[in-house]
Formats: C-alpha cells, structure tokens, sequence
C-alpha cells in the first residue's frame, strides 16, 4: 500500500486544531498532516497553547465556515464538556470530550480514546472474551475511558489507582450510570491477578520517566498465560512497566497503537475519509518508517 500524498488536493482550505496547555510537545500536527495529504484534501492543522481561561474565546472559533473541528488535550478535556452543544454516548458516559467536531454552527463533542483504546487492544491480539478480567491502573480521564472501553467489550474491571479515593469514586460513578458490567476499585494485594488476562496502564506513571513504573516490584509471573499489558503511555517507546512484563514472558504494547486510532477516528469524523492507521503510525515513526 502507498502512503503517499493522495494526487488531487481540493482547492478549499480546512482547518483543524489542538487546544492543550503545553501543546508544543504533541504529536497531533505530524498525524494529521499526513492524513490531509494522504486524502487529498488542502487541510491545516494546528496545535495552539491555549490556557484554561482562553479555553471559551477558542471554541467559539470553531463555530468558523471551513472549520472541521479541534483535538483536545489536558487540561481542557472535561471542561470543554459545558462549551459545546450536544455529546456523543461515549463523550457523555465519560465525561470527557477530546474531539469536537463542527457541523454548520453547532459543536458535537466526542471521545475517541475509547473506540481507538478498543482497536489499538484489539490490534494487539487482545480476545475480548465475555467476562474477562481487566485491570485499569489510574483514576483521571485515560482511565475513565478505559473503563468505558472494558465496558464495551463486556469485562470485568478492576480499578487500582495511587489515590484509593479517586479509584472508589471512579467506580462508583461508573454504577452510578446503571451499567451492567461490574467495575471495582481494589487495592494491589486484593486483586485476584491470576483472573486478568489485560492490564491497561492509564496512569502517567513511567511517562518521559524511564524508571517509574505504576506496578513497583509486581510479580508478572501471577499472571494467566496469554495476558497482555497495554501501556497508554508512549514517551519512552517500552516503559519500565513494558520491560518487566517483557522479561517475565507477558506480551506487552505502548500506546502508540490507540495515538493513531484516536486520530484517525477523529480525523474521520471531521472529513469522511477513512485514512488507514498506518498513515497515522508512519507520521509516528512506528514500524520503522522514517
Ligand atoms: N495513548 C493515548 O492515545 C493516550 C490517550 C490519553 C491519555 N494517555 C496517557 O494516559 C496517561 C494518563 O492521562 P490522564 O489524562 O488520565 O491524566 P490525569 O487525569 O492527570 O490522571 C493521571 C493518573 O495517573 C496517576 N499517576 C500519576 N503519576 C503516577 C505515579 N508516579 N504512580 C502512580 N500513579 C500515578 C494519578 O494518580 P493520583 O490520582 O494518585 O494522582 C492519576 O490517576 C498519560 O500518560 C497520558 O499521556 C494516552
């Protein structure tokens, strides 16, 4: 398959943004760069330091002919929620937006972390068998939407967090929502590891800090045959997490995986094209593309 620019760009510019405070570190502009040219269309995208108090005057901008939507990052992706007109199912069960998408005038927030955690597993080799155990490691907004996402594929969810408090509360407003799936905040020795055949790191522990690690001194070996660590963060390439489920035998992936699918779902909803994740993962340097 080419991944080249597509041959016949449009002749009407369109704009997309990143609003985030720092925004100068992200990844955004080189993916979806590389979907405008791969799908032919004269599109701009721009990540913008947008500080909490500017977050109002920036969404109103998106209301702007020609403009398809922005990407949201910390710390603005559960206070946009009140900014925008209506939310996608996922975006209201999380409670936090990380794409808006314009359509004459108005604004749709949606959650995109979810279906592209829910792929990028997937991709992984992860077999979403009914009643399945899962471990989700923190207790801010990656995690909400990785309970979402554990949700969806019907698994039970474990939620162990550094603060216990946000961990019960997490899964406490999880029932609070009626679901059918059973999610429950535990601590590290109550965890009845040999049942979880996936443990999601949504904490930023071992982010841009090579030797921290979310699970200090854990015994991967408790863990059933077949288990899969899926690591959200991917700043370093293997975190320590990674490394030791690695040495201990247990398949092990970073969060590149899910980088690319929330943009391409994004990107998607904002213009139609469907661009191939590899578009996105190239733009990434995944794989050893340049
Ligand atoms: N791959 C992707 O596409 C993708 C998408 C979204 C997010 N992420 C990544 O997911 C991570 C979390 O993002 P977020 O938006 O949920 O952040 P957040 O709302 O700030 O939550 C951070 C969570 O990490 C925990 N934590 C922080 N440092 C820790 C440490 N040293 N040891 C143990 N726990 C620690 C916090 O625990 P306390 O409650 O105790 O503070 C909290 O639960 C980030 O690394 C982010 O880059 C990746």
């Amino acid at each position: 398959m080419s991944l080249d620019a597509g041959s016949n760009v449009s002749p009407d510019p369109q704009q997309a943004f990143l609003f985030a405070d720092p925004a100068g570190h992200s990844l955004s502009p080189r993916m979806h760069r590389a979907a405008f040219a791969y799908a032919g269309l004269n599109g701009h995208y721009e990540a913008r330091r947008v500080p909490a108090e500017g977050l109002a005057e920036a969404v109103a901008g998106l209301r702007r002919q020609g403009v398809l939507g922005a990407n949201l990052s910390l710390p603005h992706k559960e206070t946009v929620v009140a900014l925008l007109d209506d939310l996608s199912p996922a975006a209201r069960a999380i409670g936090a937006v990380n794409t808006v998408i314009h359509r004459q005038g108005r604004l749709l927030g949606d959650n995109t972390d979810a279906p592209g955690l829910l792929q990028a597993l997937s991709d992984a080799g992860y077999s979403w068998r009914k009643g399945a155990e899962v471990a989700v490691l923190g207790a801010g907004g990656a995690a909400r939407a990785a309970v979402y996402t554990a949700a969806l594929g019907r698994q039970r969810v474990w939620i162990l967090n550094r603060t216990r408090d946000r961990a019960d509360e997490l899964a406490a407003a999880w029932a609070g929502q009626g679901a059918e799936v059973e999610v429950r905040a535990t601590d590290l020795h109550d965890l009845p590891w040999s049942r979880v055949s996936l443990i999601i790191n949504a904490s930023s522990a071992g982010l841009n800090a090579p030797e921290e690690t979310p699970l200090p001194g854990f015994d991967f070996s408790l863990l059933p045959a077949g288990a899969l660590v899926y690591d959200m963060v991917y700043k370093p390439d293997e975190t320590r997490l990674m490394r030791e489920a690695r040495s201990a035998g247990v398949k092990a992936e970073n969060g590149l995986g899910m980088l690319a699918h929330q943009a391409r779902l994004a990107f998607c909803a904002w213009t139609g094209c469907d661009v191939p994740v590899e578009v996105y993962l190239q733009a990434l340097n995944v794989g050893g593309a340049t």
